[in-house]
């Protein structure tokens, strides 16, 4: 069995890839720091596929206890890396911890994976790189743009790392895989989105507050110039998200492809936060308390996917309906409160 190391493999979009990969006949390795997830999410993928995966509390910022796994696992084949902070408003105002723990993990990872003979890095990285195309959708020819967060910058900055490092002639290949919004949770309730505190993303808050955990959603803006006037997204399913990850990791092991190559990661269809709302109440049944209020500072008013080279190239295509996807956030949730973790 193909052994791949996962970083951030405990955490949202990780523990649903660690699952896929199982699937797949592939033997995931996991190494996060649980600075946002901990070691129970490692027994619920267990409990989801039946095998546990090996798991590593290391920080990749480490470049000696990253060494470490290397040596113990021998023969990596590859590494999907999602290990990074995420959050835009924590990264304005700690842009130097965003920078060091963003940038560094990914230089130890590139400067290990010759040394190991690991042959290829997935990378998560993120639409904002585009910031608010001048044209929707967005393909990957797109121009990248000035991030307007730290947060952002790093994951234009890794991009360019990677790119460099394989144009110096490092023996390794790369896939950077673009994520518009990832959102739901596993069908089985077992896994899904932990957010620390006050949720800052649009799912999970519309979760906390049809279980009544907040008192009503904040719609950020309907003067944009969209159909209803709130900004549009691309809102992609976590296990859809996932298995993309698989097939860039066969991709990029098994066949004769570009070094470097780059794929949008969404459903393709634009979505508004109202259509989103709506599309909550009819999915689960349940009564949302919203208030409009004023724009949120940094929101582009819309982005969505051109999935096309994902569909063609990767063979890749977003399955779940959106009204499915919603109904498991909401499950997720509902779980979460029958075993007091929220
Ligand atoms: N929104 C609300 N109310 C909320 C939260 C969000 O109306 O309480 C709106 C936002 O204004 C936006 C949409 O819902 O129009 C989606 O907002 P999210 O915060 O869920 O996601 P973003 O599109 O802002 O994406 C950002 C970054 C991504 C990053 C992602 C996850 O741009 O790069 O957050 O952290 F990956």
């Amino acid at each position: 069995m193909k052994k791949i190391l996962v970083t951030g493999g405990s955490g949202y979009i990780g523990s649903h890839t660690v699952v896929e990969l199982q699937n797949a006949g592939y033997e995931p390795i996991i190494i996060d720091k649980l600075s946002n997830s901990t070691e129970a999410v490692v027994d619920r993928i267990e409990r989801i596929s039946g095998k546990r995966p090996a798991f590593e509390k290391v920080d990749c910022c480490d470049l000696e206890a990253t060494e470490a796994v290397f040596k113990k696992y021998g023969d990596i084949e590859a590494i999907i890396h999602f290990a990074a902070y995420k959050a835009v408003g924590e990264s304005c105002s700690i842009p130097l911890d965003y920078y060091r723990n963003n940038l560094v993990s990914l230089i130890n990872l590139l400067t290990l994976m010759p040394k190991y003979g690991v042959k290829g890095i997935v990378f998560s990285s993120s639409c904002t790189v585009y910031g608010q195309p001048e044209i929707v959708p967005v393909n990957e020819k797109s121009p990248i743009v000035p991030a307007n967060c730290p947060y952002g910058n790093t994951k234009q900055i890794c991009e360019e790392i990677i790119r460099d490092t394989i144009a110096s002639g490092s023996p390794i290949k790369s896939i950077l895989l673009r994520y518009f919004n990832p959102i739901g949770a596993h069908p089985s309730s077992l896994i899904g989105e932990l957010p620390n505190g006050v949720p800052l993303n649009l799912v999970p808050y519309i979760t906390q507050t049809a279980i009544g955990i907040r008192k009503e959603l904040s719609v950020f803006g309907d003067d944009y110039n969209t159909r209803d006037g709130s900004c549009i997204r691309d809102y992609i399913d976590v296990v859809d998200l996932a298995k993309a990850h698989v097939l860039a990791i066969g991709r990029m092991l098994d066949k004769e492809t570009e070094k470097v190559e780059v794929f949008n990661l969404g459903t393709g269809n634009g979505t508004t936060v109202l259509e989103l709302v709506k599309g909550f109440e009819e999915a689960t049944g349940v009564k949302l308390n919203y208030r409009i209020v004023g724009r949120r500072a940094g929101d582009v008013e819309q982005v969505y996917a051109d999935c096309t080279k994902a569909n063609e190239v990767l063979g890749w295509k977003a399955e779940t309906p959106l009204s499915e996807t919603l109904l498991n956030a909401w499950k997720w949730q509902l779980k979460l409160r029958d075993e007091g973790i929220m």
